[in-house]
């Protein structure tokens, strides 16, 4: 494939799977145990903010005690061996891809590891547990608020994405069930515009359909040789 296009790497929970954090929809998934309706909407937030920064802190908690997994490493190593542009725009609000070593990320759901202030839109960098009416670096009202895109909320950076996707020269989507929109848009969007698309997942997702090729797999193991095979080529 040409190397001055850049690769478009759509990634999603199942990426982060292997390294032991739970993925959204599996039989015993977080949206198994957890109502959308409770954690992840704004007007959960605004009911009852303690159980939705509960949620949040503990997903931030879970990420002390994981690590980056063979697949992140491999999409690390390909923006580093890689001669063109490479953008791996991430659904997961873990940081696995940055400690993989991965530079060029678009969280377009946000990241854990960040408080919004809900007055001002000011974010600062987090760790440990949020509390509700933490007050904001920049303008001290006390309404951070975990900096994650709340379903009814636009996805972070979409016109950065989209900007790219148009003059990508390959779209890979990786550990992603294609249920959530405009993530799953991707794919149809890069086939309109003739761009060869690929999904790497443990099993078909929603959107299997669409992809001009698709390899079914744990990620630890279809990433890393996926990326081998693209450095050889
Ligand atoms: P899902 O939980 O919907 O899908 C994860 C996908 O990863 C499934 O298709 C699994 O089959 C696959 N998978 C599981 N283990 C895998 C492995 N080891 N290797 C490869 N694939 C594996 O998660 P997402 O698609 O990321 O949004 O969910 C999209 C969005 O829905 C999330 O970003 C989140 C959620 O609601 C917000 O919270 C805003």
């Amino acid at each position: 494939m040409p190397k001055t296009h850049p690769i478009v790497i759509l990634t999603g929970a199942g990426i982060s799977a292997e390294s032991g954090l739970e993925t959204f929809r599996s039989a015993d998934g977080l949206w198994a145990n957890h109502r959308i309706e409770d954690v992840c909407t704004p007007e959960a937030l605004a009911r009852d903010p303690a159980l939705v920064h509960h949620f949040y802190n503990q997903r931030r908690a879970a990420l002390a005690s994981v690590a980056p997994n063979a697949a992140h490493q491999a999409l690390a190593r390909l923006e580093q061996a890689w001669p063109g542009e490479l953008l791996i725009v991430t659904q997961n609000v873990d940081d696995l891809h940055e400690r993989a070593g991965s530079r060029r990320i678009i969280h377009m759901h946000g990241a854990l590891n960040s408080a919004l202030c809900a007055a001002c839109g000011e974010r600062q960098p987090w760790q440990g547990d949020l509390p509700p009416g933490a007050p904001c670096a920049a303008c001290a009202a006390p309404m951070l608020r975990p900096d994650i895109v709340f379903f009814g909320e636009i996805p972070y950076h979409m016109d950065r994405i989209e900007a790219t996707l148009a003059r990508a020269g390959l779209f890979v989507s990786i550990g992603t069930s294609g249920a959530v929109y405009p993530a799953a848009g991707f794919v149809r969007m890069a086939g309109a515009l003739g761009i060869p698309t690929l999904e790497i997942n443990l099993e078909p997702s929603a959107g299997s359909g669409w992809f001009d090729e698709c390899r079914h797999g744990p990620a630890g193991a279809l990433v890393p040789a996926w990326v081998d095979a693209l450095l050889a080529g």
